[in-house]
């Protein structure tokens, strides 16, 4: 069984996926996280942004693989375990960049359905629905406001000691939001059979039992 969780960034995504894909005993597999991977690469090798011929080389030599440790969702790209050194201010705008690009597009697309294939599995990102599984049994499609996205974005930075603004991060967000919704290749959209969540005044349990229900009926 699959599971698509999409929605812009700071939705809740991440938070709620993890709790579905315990709960349901699944796989949890973070696109956001590869393409993440492929963007923290990109610049340790300093391949320009521009460069789609790089960047998908980049992309097809990475190798990944999610599981859960000690009941948190553990990536790993080429046997190494991603950390926060991913989710800097700076490694979510590039990789936002680099995921306009259908040759990286095309190689994580290949890797999400490998992964999707081998076990039931929760799926958060932004085309699942649309484009990795678009027969995807369960789809979601989380929003919130951008002021509260920001505000949740702001206090994930401050808990590992990183400064935040937040009516800077609200500007970052909706200038990533717009580049993931109008970029040509598989853009931020909700699927058309996708169930629309608005999670500003829900709480979490709230969210995930809705899901959760939603699979159990499946
Ligand atoms: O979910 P996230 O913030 O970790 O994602 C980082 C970037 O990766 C996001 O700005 C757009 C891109 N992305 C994508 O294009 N498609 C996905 N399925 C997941 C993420």
């Amino acid at each position: 069984m699959i599971v698509a969780i999409d929605g812009p960034a700071g939705a809740g995504k991440s938070t709620v996926a993890q709790r579905v894909a315990r709960e349901l005993g699944f796989q949890l597999i973070d696109t956001g996280a590869m393409f993440r991977a492929v963007a923290w690469k990109a610049l340790d090798l300093g391949v320009d942004v521009g460069d789609g011929e790089g960047l998908g080389e980049v992309a097809r030599s990475l190798e990944f693989g999610f599981a859960f440790e000690a009941g948190r969702n553990v990536a790993r790209c080429n046997g190494e375990v991603l950390g926060d050194e991913i989710r800097t201010q700076r490694v979510s705008e590039v990789a936002s960049r680099v995921s306009a690009h259908p040759s990286v597009r095309q190689a994580l697309l290949e890797a999400q359905r490998r992964m999707g294939e081998a076990s039931s599995s929760v799926l958060e990102g932004r085309d699942i629905g649309t484009v990795v599984f678009p027969d995807a049994e369960v789809k979601v499609f989380l929003t919130a406001s951008s002021t509260q996205r920001a505000e949740r974005r702001a206090a994930q930075l401050i808990e590992r000691g990183e400064q935040a603004d937040v009516g800077r991060i609200r500007d970052e967000i909706e200038a990533r939001d717009a580049r993931d919704e109008e970029r040509e290749h598989a853009p931020l959209k909700q699927a058309a059979d996708a169930v629309a969540i608005d999670t500003t005044s829900m709480g979490v349990d709230d969210v995930v039992s809705a899901i959760v229900g939603r699979a159990r009926q499946v």
